[in-house]
């Protein structure tokens, strides 16, 4: 039985399902491919993606090749309770709620993967973490999984981290990896969405202001181009001195977070590694300082030292929490510092998703059509899989393109 907060609010997501699978058309003639040809006829597959209605829909088209589903969320706040409601209600597996506890969340985890899954679709490593914590508690697992496939950067680098140390038991294809997921979506998507999740929190003015931007990699290179385009005065840290050095060309000014402190009014941490705003920082911080984080885990803002130093904490808004120093400044932290654009909004847009989804299913695909061929670690995305979105895609928006002539591909070729 579904574990989700009430059945009633299906209505409501299912019209958001149904807003999004307008604006995925590439997902959309993949379905009625899968529909056609049921690739999946038989295998169960375990899911564990931000539950909002992209992926909700992403759900229903893995659902039309076949899948038996068995779904949750890969973040506590991420989860939309209608959305699931609305999965529900139609019979899929359901195991998420908004807001819920560590513990509950872990159970939900687990809830997914109890059924012996034939493939993983993993937001961030949590379901891959997992199987190989139960090992050999859990005989089942190993048996029947076939493969699985990585949605984000952090979820690659916890994959990579196991694939060197030989622990990787499986395949796990690098969904991030593809031209058609991170160039579009950790870029495009992240910019607007982030800018979207603070506008609508804060409900506050961009242009003008000071933001400082920590990590200038595929999202980070989103979040300061959209924060230009709105008028914002944007600094970039870095750690890594290419990517330093092309913020520096694309026209940012680039300093250490410690001189950077002192001067942003918005903090995007978008990194993937921990401790990227520490309590220092803060206290460098100008009085009324926002600092949010889009990177996957809620590390990379020192959430705990926050909590422990503060003199006074209160909700200032929805979503908004307010740190009082010692040293009599305000910081204000955006969702308890989880990835803002889907914690405090709807994730990437739908058209972005469109790509990452078709990615994430064609990849999956590949999965079966490559059952027992592929060697326990990570793969990476068949660059046909890419070229065969792109060319979707294109078609969807009425782009065409030229084609090399036969001589052109010999010149190409050599
Ligand atoms: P990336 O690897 O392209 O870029 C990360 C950048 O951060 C690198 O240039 C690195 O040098 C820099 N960095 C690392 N530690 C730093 C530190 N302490 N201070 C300053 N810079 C530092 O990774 P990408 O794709 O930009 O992803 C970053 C994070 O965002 C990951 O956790 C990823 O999973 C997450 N992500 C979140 C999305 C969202 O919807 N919020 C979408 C896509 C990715």
């Amino acid at each position: 039985m579904s574990t989700i907060k009430d059945l009633n609010l299906a209505p409501s997501g299912e019209r958001k399902i149904r807003w999004v699978e307008a604006h995925m058309p590439v997902l959309r003639d993949i379905g009625s491919d899968f529909a056609r040809e049921k690739p999946f006829s038989g295998l169960k597959i375990a899911l564990s993606v931000h539950l909002e209605a992209k992926t909700a829909y992403l759900c229903r088209v893995l659902e039309m090749g076949g899948a038996e589903m068995h779904v949750t969320g890969s973040n506590p706040l991420s989860t939309q309770d209608d959305v699931a409601a609305a999965l529900a209600a139609k019979g899929m597996d359901v195991h998420a709620v908004y807001g819920c506890t560590d513990e509950e969340y872990q159970a939900h985890l687990r809830n997914v993967l109890s059924v012996g899954p034939n493939i993983i679709i993993d937001d961030g490593g949590d379901l891959v973490d997992l199987i190989h914590l139960l090992g050999g508690k859990c005989a089942d697992l190993g048996e029947h999984l076939i493969g699985g496939c990585e949605e984000t950067t952090t979820g690659i680098h916890r994959l990579r981290i196991m694939d060197r140390a030989g622990t990787l038991r499986f395949p796990m294809i690098m969904v991030n990896d593809a031209d058609c997921k991170h160039l579009f979506d950790n870029r495009y998507g992240t910019g607007q969405s982030v800018w979207d999740g603070i506008m609508r929190t804060t409900n506050l003015v961009v242009a003008g202001k000071y933001v400082v931007v920590a990590g200038y990699g595929w999202g980070g290179k989103g979040v300061a181009l959209r924060a230009k385009g709105l008028g914002a005065k944007v600094i970039v840290t870095e750690v890594d001195p290419i990517r330093a050095l092309e913020a520096v060309m694309d026209g940012y000014e680039v300093m250490p977070m410690m001189d950077a402190a002192a001067i942003g009014d918005i903090f995007v941490s978008v990194t993937g590694c921990k401790d990227v705003i520490t309590l220092e920082h803060c206290e460098r911080m100008k009085d009324g300082a926002i600092v949010s984080n889009a990177g996957h885990f809620n590390v990379e803002i020192d959430m705990e030292a926050l909590d422990r130093c503060a003199d006074e904490i209160y909700e200032a808004r929805h979503n908004i929490d307010a740190y009082r120093l010692p040293n009599g400044k305000t910081i204000y932290v955006i969702a308890q510092g989880r990835l803002v654009n889907l914690a405090a909004g709807d994730g990437h847009p739908a058209e972005i998703m469109d790509m990452s989804f078709a990615v994430q299913a064609m990849s999956a695909e590949y999965l079966v059509r490559t059952r027992g061929q592929l060697r326990p670690g990570v793969v990476s995305v068949p660059a046909e899989i890419d070229d065969n979105i792109a060319r979707r895609k294109l078609k969807a928006m009425g782009v065409s393109i030229d084609s090399l002539s036969c001589s052109q591909k010999e010149y190409l070729n050599g």
